[in-house]
């Protein structure tokens, strides 16, 4: 059983959820260490993805949990993730996201998705995503290069999210 820690997710607005992540140079305990922490950091929220820059490390690693709510788990860890493929069909989902806490809003998006990637153990894959499992890696790749889901709704309601989570933010800092 590994040993895992719970890390604080960063809260919109941040600039570092407004960065490019760096690659994952090596995929070692340390990587393996920080995927277990964003598992049980994403579970322990509840959340169904987290990605690197939401826990302020800025590298090219998120992790999903996109199974029904009476399934047992299905923790996935991409490391280097690349959408190699996207079906013409799309789908409309209300996202929401860890760093965005109580917003829902709907986003529009390939239907299916291909993605490589790299497991914790450093052995590369090619998976087909679909339905919410397209839509969850999508949003968390976006999160790799500081793409958030409110991006895409209208720059009013974008600017009306942000001024709510300033105040949310300030609130929090007085505790
Ligand atoms: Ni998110």
């Amino acid at each position: 059983m590994p040993r895992m820690t719970l890390r604080n997710i960063l809260l919109h607005p941040d600039p570092r959820l407004k960065k490019a992540c760096e690659p994952v140079a090596e995929v070692n305990a340390k990587i393996r260490d920080l995927a277990n922490d964003m598992l049980e950091t994403m579970y322990d929220a509840p959340g169904v993805g987290l990605a690197g820059p939401q826990v302020g490390v800025l590298k090219r690693i998120f992790v999903i949990d996109c199974a029904e709510k009476d399934a047992a788990p299905d923790p996935m860890i991409l490391i280097n993730p690349e959408i190699t493929w996207v079906s013409e069909e799309l789908n409309t989902y209300d996202e929401g996201c860890l760093s965005i806490p109580e917003i829902y809003e709907p986003v529009t998006r390939p239907e299916m998705v291909r993605m490589s990637y790299l497991d914790a153990d450093g052995k590369l894959h090619e998976d087909e995503f679909e339905a919410l499992h397209a839509t969850a890696v999508q949003h968390e790749l976006d999160h790799l290069d500081g793409i958030l889901f409110i991006d895409y709704i209208s720059k009013m309601k974008r600017e009306m999210i942000t001024n709510k989570m300033k105040k949310l933010k300030k609130e929090l800092a007085r505790g």
